[in-house]
């Protein structure tokens, strides 16, 4: 794991040195998804409408822009090549986008002197990668001027990166436009918390109009990449007045993951979530989940409902990938329609982190 670590950290580095944009930024904060619970009250529904799905197209820049998703994928395969590891955090900066205002790229832009931005809130300040979409972005500039919003790129290089690690290819639909609007504290309330349980998880994926299998299919993200200790710490150390540990954690991998997080406020370790395939999108997340090693009480949560819990035992099993790998593509093409503009909405940002 210490190799891996040190790999994950010169990544990173390598991301910070080389791949920014000037006037781009990084982050490497620690905090994981912490939102107050006030989010069902800032729930927008601008989100599912049929009518921005329905303007979204496969093709959709096929005469602006033909070569779009093979510069894409050209630049996801440098990148992903010098440093496999943000394969994951680029997947999960499209989720982190598309359920704060939809998949209009505001998770991407930079705060302001006087706006704090969805990038700087709490649950936001251990994403990672923004660089690399800078890099890639100012690639398709080049290639079509003032065509490819922020918000396209982003669920494209999404998919690429699902693609890359070994997982599935599905054909995204295009045409979202880039929002104006990042709130942090818009973020702080809307993301699910870690600790989620599954009325309340429930109640975020419907919110964006996602099911509860579509809760239990994209949980299956977390077969790529790592955590920090405070995602997970509080289920180690005083967990209840009753408890010491959370006894949804298999009590050995417990011992285990508190070898590596000494503490509550241990911020610098780094936790696999699918130990021994992190960098590989597969089913062994889903066998680690039925035995009760899932990293996070959202991912323990999916054993308390049947439904979920069904599922997961049976994509456990190994006898179902395909299966998965379908219906992973077909949730992750429902999120990606989430709350998206379209038509004259918004704009076709220049640089993904500033509008124009
Ligand atoms: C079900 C609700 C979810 C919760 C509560 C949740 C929570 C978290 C947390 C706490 C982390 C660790 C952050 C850190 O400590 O660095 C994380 C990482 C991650 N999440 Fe989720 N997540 C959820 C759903 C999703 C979905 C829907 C996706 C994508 C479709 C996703 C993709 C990822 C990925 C790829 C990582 C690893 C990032 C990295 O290696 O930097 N997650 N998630």
């Amino acid at each position: 794991m210490r190799l891996e670590e040190e790999e994950g950290r010169e990544e990173l580095m390598k991301e910070e040195s080389s791949l920014i944009l000037p006037g781009g930024r990084s982050k490497s904060g620690m905090r994981a998804c912490s939102g107050e619970m006030k989010w069902e009250e800032r729930a927008r529904d601008r989100g599912s409408s049929s009518l921005a799905r329905a303007q979204l197209h496969i093709g959709y820049y096929s005469k602006t822009c033909p070569n779009v998703e093979s510069i894409v994928r050209q630049e996801m395969e440098k990148i992903l090549s010098a440093a496999p590891s943000l394969a994951a955090p680029l997947l999960r900066l499209h989720f982190h986008d598309c359920f704060v205002r939809g998949c209009d790229a505001s998770v991407l832009l930079n705060s302001t002197k006087n706006n704090l931005a969805e990038r700087d809130a709490d649950p936001n300040k251990s994403l990672r990668g923004f660089g690399t979409v800078d890099r890639v972005k100012a690639r398709i500039e080049a290639a079509c001027p003032n065509t490819v919003s922020c918000a396209d790129v982003l669920t494209i290089m999404a998919r690429d990166a699902v693609v890359l690690a070994k997982g599935p290819f599905w054909p995204v639909a295009l045409g979202r436009r880039d929002g104006k609007v990042s709130s942090a504290a818009e973020a702080a309330n809307e993301l699910p918390p870690s600790f989620g349980d599954i009325p309340l998880l429930t109640k975020i994926f419907a919110s964006k109009g996602l099911s509860l299998k579509d809760l239990v299919v994209l949980s299956g993200a977390h077969t790529l990449g790592t955590a920090h200790c405070p995602s997970y710490a509080d289920r180690l150390y005083n967990f209840s007045s009753s408890y010491a540990a959370d006894p949804s954690l298999d009590s050995e991998y417990a011992e285990k993951l508190r070898m590596k997080c000494k503490s509550v406020d241990d911020k610098a370790m780094l936790s696999e979530m699918d130990p021994g395939s992190y960098k590989t999108f597969d089913t062994s997340y889903y066998r680690h989940v039925s035995k009760r090693r899932g990293l996070f009480q959202s991912d323990a949560a999916l054993l308390t409902d049947a439904t979920t819990r069904d599922y997961v035992q049976r994509i456990a099993t190994g006898k179902f990938d395909s299966e998965f790998f379908k219906d992973f593509s077909e949730s992750l093409t429902k999120m990606g329609n989430v709350g998206v503009l379209t038509g004259a909405q918004g704009e076709i940002r220049k640089k993904c982190y500033i509008i124009n």
